[in-house]
C-alpha cells in the first residue's frame, strides 16, 4: 500500500497522527535555519513522499528537537518555503512580497530564475525568447505529453508557434464572447438545478456539490461528452492536474497515476471522436471534427483527441477553484460582499476583482529560446523562468493597497488567465461561470459562511478540497 501523500485530518496513509509542533524557519543573509522536532521534519518531509517510507516511520519515532542549518541564497530559501511550507501553501501572498522584493527578476541557480511581479511575468508571457519548449524539458510531463506514444501528439499548451497557432485557430472561434452569451440560459440552468438542493438544504460541501459538477456540467454540454459520462472523468483530471503542482520532488507515484489516468482519458476520447465522426451532433467536438476537413492542415484524429482532452481538463479544475476562493474571499470581506448583494457593485467587476485575488492558476513557467535580458538578468537559451501570477496579481505597483479585496477596483487585467499566445481560451466562460454563482447568491441574498474548509496541497492550482458552508 503506497501511502496517500496528501495529508488528511493530521494522519499520514499508515495512520500515525503527524506532530503539530511548528518548526521556525529563520532566514539570515544566505541561511535557512530551521529549529524543530525531528518527528515534525519527518512527517514534513513524509507529506512529500520519498521512498523507504519504512525507513522515515523508524526515524519518525526520534521526538528529538534539531537545528537544520542550510545555505542557500534567499530566492532559493523563499523556493523551498513555496514548495514544503504548509504555511506558506495555506497563504502564499506574504512570500510573494519577499519574492517582489528581491527584484522583477531574480535568479535561483545557473539556468533557473524568477519573474516576481506584472511586468516581468508579462514579458516573459508575451516576449518570443521565451517559450513552452517542451523538447528542451527534460522530465515527462503527463499535462504536457498525455501518451508516451509516439505518434500522439502533445497537448495544445505545451506546443509553441506555428503548429500552436494552428491548432488554436481550430478551436478558438468556440470560444468567442458572443457566442458563449448564446448559452448563458442553458448555462444558468445548470446552475440553478445545481444550486437548488443547496438553496432547499441551506447548507452543502460546495466544491463536491457545486464548485465542481457546474464547470463539468458546462464543458461537458460544451463539447458534446454524454452527460452520464461527465463526472466520472473527473478524477483522472485531477489525477493528471497533480503532476503540474510546483514542488521539488517528482513523485513517482503521483506521476504513475497521472500517467494511467492520461491512457483512460486517451481511450475515452478516441473512441467519443469516432463517435463524432459517424454520428456528427450539435456540439464543439462533431463540429472540429467536420470543420478540419476545411482546414489548409487538417487536425488528425490524434490531435482532435488530445484537443478535446486539454478544454475537458482545463474547463473545470480551473474554474472548480475560482468559484472556492471566490466564496472564501467573500466571507473574509463581508462589507465587500453586502456592497455585491445590494447591487452597488456590478457582477462583471465583481468577477475581475475575485479572479485577481486569489487566483486558481498562481504559477507557470516558460523555456528560455535565445539568449535574453531582463532586468539586468541575463538569462542564456535552456533556462526555465517561473512566472508568478499570484505575486503578479498583487503587485502594489500595480494595484493599490493590492491585498484588500475591492470588488469596485479597476485596472490592467490580473495574469490570472495567464497573457500572450497561449492567453487562456476559456477565460470568458470561466468568468460567466462565477458570475451565473454570484447572481444566484444575490437573488438569495444569501449570507454564506464558512464551517469547515480542507485546502488543497498544490499550489500552481490553488482551491480548496472541502468546503462545508451554510446560507
Ligand atoms: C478560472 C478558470 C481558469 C483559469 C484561472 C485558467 C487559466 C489559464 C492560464 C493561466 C492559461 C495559460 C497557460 C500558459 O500560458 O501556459 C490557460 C490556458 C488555457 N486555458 Fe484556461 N483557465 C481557466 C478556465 C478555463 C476554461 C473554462 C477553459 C475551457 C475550455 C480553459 C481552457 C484553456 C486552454 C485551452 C488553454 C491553452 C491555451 C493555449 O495554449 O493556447 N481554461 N488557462
Amino acid at each position: 500500500m503506497v501511502p496517500d501523500p496528501k495529508l488528511v485530518n493530521g494522519t499520514c496513509g499508515y495512520g500515525y497522527k503527524l506532530c503539530t509542533f511548528k518548526s521556525f524557519p529563520i532566514y539570515t543573509k544566505g541561511y535557512r535555519v530551521t529549529v524543530g522536532c525531528l518527528y515534525h521534519f519527518m512527517s514534513e518531509f513524509h507529506a512529500h513522499p520519498f521512498p523507504k517510507q519504512l525507513l522515515i516511520h523508524r526515524l519518525m519515532l526520534w521526538r528529538a528537537l534539531v537545528l537544520v542549518c542550510t545555505y542557500m541564497n534567499d530566492v532559493n530559501a523563499l523556493l523551498m518555503s513555496l514548495a514544503l511550507d504548509k504555511e506558506v501553501r495555506e497563504d502564499p501572498y506574504p512570500i510573494y512580497g519577499e519574492f517582489r522584493a528581491l527584484g522583477p527578476m531574480v535568479r535561483a541557480n545557473e539556468g533557473f530564475a524568477v519573474a516576481t511581479n506584472y511586468v516581468s511575468s508579462t514579458q516573459v508571457l508575451r516576449r518570443p525568447e521565451f517559450v513552452k519548449g517542451l523538447e528542451r524539458r527534460d522530465h515527462y510531463l503527463a499535462t504536457a505529453r498525455p501518451s508516451r506514444r509516439k505518434d500522439f501528439p502533445p497537448s495544445m499548451l505545451f506546443q509553441d508557434p506555428p503548429n500552436h497557432t494552428r491548432l488554436r485557430r481550430s478551436v478558438s472561434q468556440f470560444f468567442l464572447p458572443t457566442k458563449l452569451e448564446s448559452l448563458r440560459e442553458r448555462l444558468r440552468q445548470i446552475a440553478l438545478k445545481l444550486f437548488g438542493e443547496i438553496r432547499d438544504s441551506g447548507q452543502c460541501e460546495l466544491i463536491s456539490s457545486f464548485a465542481l459538477p457546474l464547470p463539468v456540467w458546462v464543458i461537458g454540454d460544451i463539447l458534446g461528452v454524454p452527460s452520464k459520462d461527465r463526472l466520472a472523468l473527473q478524477p483522472d483530471v485531477s489525477k493528471i492536474a497533480k503532476t503540474l503542482d510546483f514542488n521539488f520532488n517528482e513523485d513517482d507515484a503521483v506521476q504513475k497515476e497521472a500517467e494511467e489516468s492520461s491512457e483512460r482519458l486517451i481511450t475515452y476520447f478516441e473512441e467519443l471522436i469516432a463517435d463524432k465522426v459517424r454520428d456528427p451532433k450539435d456540439d464543439l467536438l462533431s463540429e472540429l471534427v467536420s470543420n478540419s476537413a476545411s482546414l489548409d492542415e487538417p487536425l488528425s484524429n490524434a490531435e482532435s483527441c488530445s484537443m478535446a482532452m486539454l478544454l475537458f481538463a482545463a474547463g473545470f479544475e480551473t474554474t472548480g477553484n475560482l468559484i472556492g476562493n471566490a466564496t472564501a474571499a467573500l466571507c473574509h470581506s463581508p462589507s465587500e460582499y453586502q456592497n455585491y448583494l445590494d447591487g452597488r457593485v456590478s457582477t462583471k467587476e465583481a468577477v475581475d476583482e475575485l479572479v485577481r485575488f486569489d487566483s486558481p492558476v498562481q504559477l507557470d513557467g516558460r523555456v528560455v529560446d535565445s539568449e535574453v535580458t531582463l532586468f539586468d538578468v541575463t538569462l542564456p537559451a535552456g533556462s526555465f523562468v517561473i512566472t508568478l501570477l499570484g505575486a503578479a496579481n498583487r503587485d502594489d505597483m500595480i494595484y493599490k493597497d493590492p491585498d484588500l479585496l475591492s470588488l469596485a477596483r479597476s485596472g490592467p487585467a490580473p495574469l490570472s488567465f495567464g497573457s500572450g499566445v497561449h492567453f487562456c481560451l476559456g477565460s470568458y466562460l470561466a468568468k460567466m461561470e462565477l458570475g451565473i454563482y454570484l447572481e444566484l447568491l444575490r437573488e438569495l441574498k444569501a449570507s454564506v459562511s464558512i464551517k469547515k474548509y480542507l485546502r488543497k496541497q498544490s499550489l500552481t492550482l490553488r482551491g480548496f478540497e472541502e468546503m462545508y458552508i451554510t446560507i
